[in-house]
């Protein structure tokens, strides 16, 4: 019997569960390490400008359709498309083109691959992105919850007093020989992910929402005190200074596409999470505010989680810049040299595991939505299958950072058919979502809610319990008119949020997007 569609028990449990698919390895193990390498301040407030610019009207054009149609991304995309759009006849075209053109350069399994999607496009138009939304997250979970894993595993490593280490090198050869052991890699993914799913296993109401409401207060806790302790330390403020003060001479080109990368990926965005979590809500929801709420909570998480991290490193005299290992490598050697070390880096982990944790859930509940929905499978079953699916997947991504060479065959293959020239599975399928998914995704998004569905219906939609939040005029606001009631005098011309809001969607953030997915793929 088809099972009735569930929603959140509240909206704080919303915006609790949007915030924990959010906030994530993304905030507390990769921000941290991309502003150390980019120079710190100057990347931050170009980081913050991109979540502004391009994070927060994605959000906002995510959750409307997600609660406009109660459907999963392919759902949603089916149920607004037009029957005919002439864009997607031109991009399907185009991306068809662009495949044919890559035989000139004997890149095969490119040329397969676009013409295939060119070909998607042609045959399902917008609703292509939707099919994007439910791929990438698969994509995702196959190397996140490989990551899960690991921070499972130093949890134990630290309680154990196992990285009490002297120096960063010592560090690294504990974390080179941690992920060496084949077994052990495969043994904390399988947990890891066998927590996500029993999460999504719950239920919306009885398991995201349930543990999101004790992961996230718990999430917060941990992380203010390991700040806390950050800031207390002795010479800690060379950390705050190097985060917090801009050095535009450190900053390059692209570090700002990277802030833009970084963004999507923060922000769950792209990837199919907040259209499925806002099909959970109903019309009572300001989803004005609770994007709002969302993004802000994200952006306070990293800025923490970068606090915390420099003002510690930089307080023990050590490098900021190690790069993706700072956290694996660099944290232990300076919790080793402080007093109770181990007790620190514990917590550090068990906040790290819980932030991956709230968002593989998130990535997990896009697929299985999608089979609730659309091939009426119980909850259940779809969990079930979709975990069989990642454990397929995620194996491929434990076993390549160890035993690469046991797969040589996919490697060699994948180097053949695509020009892959470094990198393992792992690497490959974290570069393909984040610099190619995601941004593709974004970018669909945008121009579908800008050009296709039309921002006339979106913002009636976000009207909905938005108490007229939407119709602020920004400039009788700021001007300090509010209340005049000259200001919705026809002959003013007036700039409301959701008017400022359309402009974003339909050019800023395309431009910006597509500048960025550009750059970052033919560079
Ligand atoms: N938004 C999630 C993160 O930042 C995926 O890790």
């Amino acid at each position: 019997m088809l099972e009735k569609r569930e929603h959140w028990g509240s909206s704080i449990g919303f915006i609790f569960a949007a915030a924990g698919s959010a906030i994530g390895l993304g905030n507390i193990w990769k921000f941290p390490y991309i502003a150390g390498q980019n120079g710190g301040g100057a990347f931050v407030l170009i980081y913050l400008a991109c979540i502004v610019v391009v994070g927060m009207p994605i959000m906002l054009c995510e959750m409307t359709l997600g609660r406009a149609t109660q459907k999963n991304p392919v759902g949603a995309f089916k149920a607004l498309s037009p029957n005919t759009s002439h864009l997607a006849n031109l991009i399907g075209v185009s991306i068809i083109f662009s495949g044919l053109a890559m035989l000139c350069f004997k890149q095969f399994g490119w040329s397969a691959v676009l013409c295939a999607v060119g070909l998607l496009v042609m045959f399902y138009g917008w609703i292509t992105v939707g099919i994007l939304c439910i791929v990438t997250p698969f994509a995702i979970l196959s190397y996140y919850c490989v990551v899960g894993g690991w921070t499972i595993g130093y949890i134990y490593k630290s309680f154990a007093q196992e990285i009490n280490v002297g120096s960063v090198a010592e560090a690294g050869g504990i974390f080179g020989a941690f992920i060496g052991n084949t077994g052990l890699m495969i043994g904390l993914f399988l947990i890891f992910l066998l927590f996500s799913s029993l999460i999504v296993w719950g239920g919306v109401r009885n398991g995201i929402e349930r543990w999101s409401k004790i992961l996230m207060p718990l999430l917060f806790i941990l992380l203010l005190v390991i700040m806390l302790r950050g800031l207390s330390l002795p010479g800690a403020r060379r950390g705050v200074a190097f985060f917090l003060k801009p050095d535009f001479t450190k900053l390059s080109a692209e570090a700002i596409l990277i802030a833009l990368g970084h963004a999507f990926f923060t922000l769950s965005l792209g990837m199919g999470a907040m259209i499925t979590y806002s099909s959970y809500i109903s019309r009572e929801q300001n989803i004005f505010l609770s994007s709002l709420a969302v993004v802000f909570l994200d952006t306070l998480v990293a800025i923490f989680a970068g606090l915390a991290i420099f003002s510690t490193v930089f307080a023990m005299g050590f490098n900021p810049d190690a790069g993706p290992s700072l956290v694996f490598k660099v944290l232990p050697a300076v919790f080793s040299s402080i007093p109770l070390g181990w007790l620190w880096a514990g917590l550090f982990f068990l906040l790290l595991s819980v932030a991956a944790l709230t968002s593989s859930v998130s990535l997990l509940e896009v697929a299985v939505s999608y089979f609730i929905d659309e091939r009426k499978w119980s909850r259940h079953k779809a969990v079930l299958i979709c975990t069989l699916g990642i454990v397929v997947t995620g194996l491929l991504s434990a076993v390549s950072i160890t035993d690469w060479h046991r797969i040589e065959w996919l490697h060699d293959w994948l180097v053949k058919a695509f020009n892959v020239q470094s990198g393992n599975f792992f690497e490959t399928i974290d570069n393909l979502s984040s610099n190619w998914f995601l941004p593709l995704g974004g970018l669909g998004i945008s121009l579908f809610v800008g050009w296709i569905w039309g921002t006339r219906k979106a913002v009636k939609e976000i009207r909905y319990g938005s108490s007229n939040f939407a119709d602020v005029h920004l400039i009788a606001l700021l001007a300090g008119l509010k209340d005049d009631p000259s200001h919705n005098d026809e002959r003013y011309h007036v700039l409301t949020l959701a008017s400022l809001w359309g402009i974003f969607i339909r050019f800023v953030a395309p431009v910006a997007i597509t500048i960025a997915f550009l750059w970052m793929n033919i560079k």
